[in-house]
């Protein structure tokens, strides 16, 4: 199908309370009218999510943003004038429109402009907000492209528009802007860049929790995790132990060179990844799909140790891959 016949489609499935995929600049999203409580019902059922962790709202423009939050502070006026449409989700008082199944109870929203043709097509022509949590089941590595969507979801429940690759790769940059503005989630869009444009800088999420704060609930330790085991190593320093496994090992390798080659005795694969952050966070939860091979399986990963923010978002994401399962 075209890309006009593919938004007809999806409208006739949103317009009917259903669930749509949608690219974004970032990860696929798992779309539906955020207006509707029986349609957000759908995405948590389809997701396996709990329905304490609230939807991001997506809209077109500041215009649709200003629809569903009670007030519209000029940090957000200024904020979304420079990195819309792109990856910041601003976190903000709920417009008493918004059902609270979206907010998971509280009265905070979360509302972003995605940076993608086909989500601005999709939301333009919708004309009001849609929720979309990345399109993968709850807890798992979120999709960057149409194929990971439609391997895990039915297309009978779920219509996959088919926008390419996403070109960041990680999610995007949740900035509360409730009380003092806080970093709940590390994304594309850094502190250093949120401070120059409001002209102080946000606290991080974690200060905020150790001040008493709740923090964003997605930020569980486990998430973003492949069914495989996943280790974190520092560069030239593989474990030994999996240098001789009989299980199916994969190394997401960042420098060349003996130290990272897989020397076991199982199946064994070895990925390269690239040594720049924006190319890294673009590659990432693809080469982590392809390393896994279930649960019996073992990904290794060479951390990144270059200084910086996006790759400091990057290691966020790592840590999270190889964290113990709740
Ligand atoms: O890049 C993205 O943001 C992608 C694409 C599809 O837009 N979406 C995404 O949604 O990552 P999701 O649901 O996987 O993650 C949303 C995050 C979660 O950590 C959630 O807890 C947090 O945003 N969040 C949503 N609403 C919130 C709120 N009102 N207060 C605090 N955190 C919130
Ligand atoms: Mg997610």
């Amino acid at each position: 199908m075209n890309a006009p016949g593919q938004i007809d489609a999806a409208l006739a499935r949103l317009r009917a309370g259903e669930v749509v995929a949608f690219p974004t600049e970032t990860v696929y999203g798992l779309g539906a009218d955020a207006l509707r409580a029986r349609a957000v019902e759908r995405v948590f059922a389809l997701k396996g999510r709990p329905s304490n962790n609230p939807l991001i709202v997506h809209v077109a423009d500041i215009a649709g943003a200003r629809r569903v939050v009670a007030d519209w502070p000029t940090d957000a006026q200024m904020l979304a004038q420079r990195f819309w449409p792109g990856p910041l989700t601003l976190v903000l008082k709920r417009a008493p429109s918004v059902p609270t199944i979206v907010t998971g109870g509280g009265d905070t929203v979360a509302v972003r402009c995605p940076d993608h043709p086909m989500a601005l097509d999709l939301l333009r022509a919708f004309g009001g907000p849609l929720v979309a949590p990345s399109a993968n089941p709850s807890g798992r590595v979120s999709p960057t492209t149409a194929a990971h969507v439609s391997a895990a979801f039915n297309e009978r429940d779920v219509l996959v528009l088919d926008g390419g690759p996403c070109r960041v790769g990680i999610e995007s940059t949740v900035l509360s802007l409730v009380g003092e503005p806080t970093i709940l989630r590390q994304g594309a869009v850094s502190a250093s860049q949120i401070a120059d444009v409001i002209g102080r800088r946000p606290r991080s999420g974690a200060d905020a929790s150790s001040a008493g704060a709740l923090p964003s609930p997605g930020m569980l330790p486990s998430h973003y995790a492949p069914a495989a085991q996943t280790i974190l190593f520092d560069a030239h320093s593989m474990p030994r132990e999996w240098r001789d496994s009989p299980r199916h090992v994969t190394l997401l390798a960042l420098t060349s060179g003996e130290s990272t080659s897989p020397q076991t005795r199982g199946p064994r694969q070895r990925i390269q990844m690239p040594s720049v952050p924006d190319a890294y966070a673009a590659r990432l939860y693809a080469a982590l799909r392809e390393a896994d091979r279930g649960d019996e399986s073992v990904i290794l990963v060479e951390r990144p140790s270059a200084a910086g923010e996006l790759w400091d978002a990057i290691r966020d994401r790592l840590a999270r891959a190889a964290a113990p399962r709740a």
